[in-house]
């Protein structure tokens, strides 16, 4: 397809998702970063203020297993979560895994010997969770999963699952490109830069993506391949599909981090990202605003990384034996780079 023909789409899109687009969530505390430093995995105590009303004076223990620091969402998303426990009057015993399964699995059997109150973890990948899983079941440690699932079948190893349904995030994604590619006759080359191997928010984006622009066999997934949710492999990967493929209409990046990384690379090999590349991506952090307000992201599908308040909410009620839902689907908006514009001096993270 045609760079021109492409910038008339580009700005078609934008004029029609100012109309339709949704809004997300901009509540929150925390400032923007993204750094990919290598945090301690050793859980570190955070001291806290106030006691727990729940114990008296003994302070509701949490342990809390990170997946690491890879991208801008995952900054907030800690930072959420250690204000949160800080606000709730929780000690939170914090362990960053670095994005390797193996440390969170030794955070959680360390958890378990300190005999925390309530495990919570973002897990890294979907599979292989059972066994520790089944460690803290029978040490009578309940677990809170927050932001991504495992695919166990036995699902009274967890109390609850508090996150994004990635699934719809995708279908978002390709529901917004088949309408604007809906009358295209010749095809449409679309590469995907995929997030973590093996993790949901990888393995749900796509699918759903993939199930929405099924519906147009004009809308071709050529490569697509994983760029670990990170800068730096956003742009290594995009500048392969460049060199790899002359003709590239679409990037679907799973998270913002990537696309931010490939614009880079699209920018040093002589193109206009969001126009000769329309770039989509996921989450809807600060830098994701930025760019998209500046044009070079078409259209944002938003990740609320802002779970602090949700988990502390399921730690207190599982503590006082309360019930609670198996699943707590997090609220979320779709972003057009006029909605970027508007949103922008608002977003926090
Ligand atoms: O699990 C959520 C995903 O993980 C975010 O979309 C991504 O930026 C992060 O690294």
């Amino acid at each position: 397809m045609k760079a021109t023909k492409k910038k008339g789409l580009a700005l078609l899109a934008s004029v029609m998702l100012v109309i339709t687009a949704a809004c997300g969530g901009n509540a929150g505390t925390n400032s923007p970063s993204n750094n990919e430093s290598g945090a301690s995995n050793t859980p570190t105590t955070e001291a806290s203020a106030a006691p727990s009303p729940e114990q008296g004076d003994k302070k509701i223990t949490l342990g809390f297993s990170q997946v690491g620091a890879e991208s801008g969402w995952r900054t907030a998303n800690t930072q959420s979560i250690q204000d949160s426990a800080k606000e709730a009057g929780f000690e939170l015993k914090f362990s960053d895994a670095q994005q390797k399964q193996e440390n969170q699995i030794k955070a959680i059997r360390t958890f378990i010997q300190q005999k925390v109150d309530v495990i919570a973890f973002s897990p890294v990948v979907e599979s292989g969770w059972d066994t520790v899983l089944k460690e803290a079941k029978d040490a009578g440690i309940p677990v809170i999963l927050t932001d991504r699932a495992v695919d166990s079948s036995d699902t009274s190893l967890y109390e609850t699952f508090i996150g994004s349904d990635f699934v719809e995030e995708g279908r978002r994604a390709g529901t917004w490109l088949v309408e604007q590619f809906k009358d295209a006759t010749e095809d449409v080359n679309i590469v995907e830069l995929q997030g973590t191997t093996g993790s949901a928010p990888a393995n749900d984006r796509m699918a759903g993506f993939a199930e929405v622009i099924a519906s147009n066999p004009k809308l071709k997934v050529i490569a697509s391949q994983t760029g670990d949710f990170t800068r730096a492999k956003g742009k290594e990967v995009m500048q392969a599909f460049l060199k790899a493929h002359d003709d590239i209409d679409v990037l679907y990046a799973h998270n913002d981090d990537m696309a931010l990384g490939a614009i880079q690379a699209i920018e040093a090999a002589g193109l206009k990202p969001g126009e000769d590349i329309i770039i989509i991506s996921v989450d809807g952090v600060k830098d994701g605003f930025v760019a998209a307000s500046e044009g070079k992201i078409n259209f944002i599908v938003e990740c609320n990384p802002l779970l602090g308040p949700q988990l502390m909410q399921a730690v207190n009620d599982v503590m006082e034996g309360k019930e609670i839902p198996k699943r707590i689907v997090t609220e979320e908006g779709v972003f057009t780079s006029e909605d970027a514009k508007r949103e922008l001096p608002n977003r926090k993270y």
